[in-house]
């Protein structure tokens, strides 16, 4: 765990890059004159990602006319933060400008190839990796290649997008990014089988992007399916990572954090926006911080999975201690304030942490000894000799919908 660590850092970014790699974030450009945005922004990440500005139907609205002014805006705002940007995305059957929606065939072929040269060029130098095909295949459960306009001019055109991209910027590492091949399935099996010919043949290709747009699970085999593509001989990185919120949504972010820091070449992590009220996900609250920018849950359980990485390399990293489970039963509800109970199993002697959403605050504890962070947010409970199970008391003060998140369990 982190306290086990002499420096674990206090922000993402610099925890992140305490392993080697990026902490990031989706932006938009429209936020940028937003102070709690911008603040979050430029403290806690080290990488960024065009939420939309760097798409076709941004950049090139009409045929051979290139709009980059949102774009350049997004570019020049990292680089006076110091951070590295992921292009998004060159090549995509959705936000299609409507007049290449209205193109087939070879005609098609050659806009998507010029305006993948123009966008590259026009950012070369400036990217550290572009994304540059996206959501090319299926969700049919065959691994087949998604029915589209850009599909319709030929099967090479995922390659063809790669050389285009390739030949207009050389530095940029090349991604490949997809959904729903988060796990061992036929869609990621079917881009798995892709990139391991790409690497065969030659056709330029140094990444691949899971977005990890999560529900309330995480695959059970998702760090065995990183680490397969890396195998491959390519970068791996996570790209649009959110999660809806649940009981599990700090636990999935911590599983998701930890699987990228034991794969070597799983070179980051970017989540798809800043604060809740940010999301494309509206109402599901999927983001590390909530609507009014503060830290979550989720937040703290990614901080303490790459402190906790930290000392690894870039290759993983233990937790100071042997494992636990800690199990969380909702108690009674009045008004104002309501009641937890955590149980532990798999170790007599125990830490676990719980991390509360401000404003609401723990106002009573029993069966453990508890500690505070300075925020108070975070409380470190540590068994007593009473037992199994601990429980507090949580004041609302307002919120009356988040509930506490395990962060941690450690036995000893
Ligand atoms: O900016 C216009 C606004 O002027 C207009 O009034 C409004 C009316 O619809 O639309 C606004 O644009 C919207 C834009 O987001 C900015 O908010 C678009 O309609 C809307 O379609 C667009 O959605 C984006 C979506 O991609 C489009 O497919 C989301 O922001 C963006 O988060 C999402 O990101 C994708 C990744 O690129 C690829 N992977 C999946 C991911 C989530 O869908």
């Amino acid at each position: 765990m982190a306290a086990n660590r002499a420096e674990a850092a206090t922000t993402l970014g610099a925890s992140a890059t305490a392993t080697g790699r990026y902490f990031g974030a989706a932006i938009a450009a429209s936020k940028l004159s937003d102070t709690t945005y911008t603040r979050i922004l430029s403290t806690e990440f080290t990488s960024v990602t065009p939420e939309n500005e760097m798409k076709w139907d941004a950049t090139e609205p009409s045929r051979g006319t290139f709009n980059y002014t949102s774009g350049d805006r997004i570019v020049s705002q990292a680089q006076s933060n110091g951070q590295q940007v992921r292009g998004h995305a060159l090549a995509w059957h959705s936000q299609m400008p409507g007049w290449a929606q209205s193109l087939s065939g070879s005609t098609l072929r050659s806009a998507m190839l010029n305006h993948i040269t123009n966008v590259a060029t026009h950012y070369k130098g400036k990217i550290y990796a572009w994304d540059v095909v996206n959501e090319a295949f299926a969700d049919d459960g065959q691994g087949s290649r998604r029915n589209s306009s850009l599909q319709q001019t030929g099967n090479d055109w995922i390659e063809a997008a790669f050389r285009a991209a390739r030949a207009a910027d050389p530095g940029a590492k090349l991604c490949y990014n997809d959904y729903n091949t988060d796990g061992v399935n036929a869609k990621s099996t079917a881009v798995y089988t892709m990139v391991k010919d790409f690497k065969a043949r030659g056709v330029p290709i140094d990444c691949v992007g899971f977005q990890s747009h999560l529900g309330t699970g995480v695959p059970g085999d998702y760090q065995s399916n990183l680490q397969r593509f890396a195998d491959l001989g390519v970068d791996v990185q996570i790209t649009e990572l959110d999660v809806a919120q649940g009981g599990n949504q700090a636990s999935i972010y911590g599983t998701v954090t930890k699987a990228c820091l034991a794969v070597s070449r799983c070179t980051g992590i970017t989540v798809w926006g800043i604060r809740d009220s940010d999301s494309w996900r509206t109402g599901e609250n999927p983001l590390l911080f909530d609507s009014s920018g503060n830290k979550k849950a989720a937040y703290t359980s990614v901080l303490n999975a790459l402190n906790a990485g930290s000392g690894g390399g870039g290759g993983g990293g233990g937790n100071g201690g042997t494992g636990c489970t800690a199990t969380v039963t909702p108690g009674t509800v009045w008004g104002d304030r309501y009641n937890t109970s955590v149980t532990v199993s798999g170790a007599s002697t125990w830490t676990v942490v719980v991390t509360m959403t401000a404003p609401q605050k723990i106002t009573s504890t029993w069966n453990g000894t508890a500690t505070w962070d300075a925020s108070g947010n975070v409380m470190t409970m540590k068994s007593n000799g009473s037992g199994a199970a601990f429980g507090f008391t949580t004041s609302f003060n307002g919120n009356t919908t988040a509930r506490p998140q395990i962060s941690s369990c450690t036995g000893s």
